[in-house]
């Protein structure tokens, strides 16, 4: 059973097995990402009820780029239909959007769609919503550094002042960006064991649970089973 009062704060999302899902089913792979972004929509919707805080959502990799036209293009026409067709009911139920990764070169109307979601969602106070988009970890970090590398240089910041918080806060996560503290959770579908360059310093302490289940066929019920196994550990953060 779940226990409402041993909630995760934050919960992150590796939605892995699109491919594999269409593959089975001999539908070309963007199918799987139709259907894959069908499972977000219901993710989104069951973290609100269950109470949760704040969600993230693996979208789009900075190494997703290296996949055919055909499916980099499919998947940013399905972020277009989720924001335009889901806008209204974000705002409904009081949820926040916000990006992690900088979309700055992403197709053109999917930009616009989502500065618009982003724009209107901005002072939502339910749940907050975290879209990775042309994210990863690695590259997170490189921007981070330069960014204090930046301001060491115009003399705004002393090299013994970079302390872990200081480097928390120019992430995307962070409180100049999208301000979200650390997910207690990170849970990745399909079976595959990786972080994926998925959130790296920000999960230093986090439960990962992994699923065997395809992200299409991922269910409320799945999604309740991975908190029950988060819920079933003893959490110590390095102490005892
Ligand atoms: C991983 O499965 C999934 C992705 C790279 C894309 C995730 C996109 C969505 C869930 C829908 C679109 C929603 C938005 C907001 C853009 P995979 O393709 O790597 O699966 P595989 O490992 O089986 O090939």
């Amino acid at each position: 059973m779940l226990d409402k009062n041993r909630m995760p704060r934050h919960v992150a999302i590796i939605m892995d097995g699109n491919g594999r899902w269409a593959k089975k089913k001999n539908l070309p792979r963007v199918a799987g990402h139709n259907a894959g972004m069908k499972t977000m929509k219901k993710i989104v919707d069951h973290s609100d009820k269950l109470g949760i805080k704040y969600l993230t959502v693996y979208a789009f990799s900075t190494e997703n780029w290296k996949r055919s036209a055909a499916e980099v293009t499919g998947i940013f026409k399905l972020l277009v239909t989720y924001v335009n067709s889901e806008l209204k009911e974000l705002i409904d139920n009081n949820v926040k959007v916000t990006v992690l990764g900088d979309y700055s070169q992403i197709p053109q109307d999917a930009k616009k769609s989502l500065e618009k979601t982003l724009r209107e969602t901005r002072d939502n106070t339910g749940l907050q919503f975290n879209i990775a988009l042309n994210y990863g970890g690695r590259d997170e970090i490189r921007r981070a550094v330069r960014a204090i590398g930046e301001k060491v240089r115009d003399g705004s910041l002393l090299p013994e002042e970079i302390t872990e918080d200081v480097i928390g806060e120019h992430l995307f996560t962070g409180r100049l960006h999208a301000d979200a503290p650390d997910p207690e959770l990170v849970i990745r579908t399909s079976g595959e064991l990786r972080l994926s360059n998925f959130l790296l310093w920000q999960s230093a302490y986090s439960e990962l649970v992994f699923s065997n289940v395809l992200w299409p066929d991922f269910s409320p019920e799945e999604y309740e089973k991975a908190i029950e196994e988060y819920q079933s550990r003893d959490r110590r953060f390095g102490g005892r």
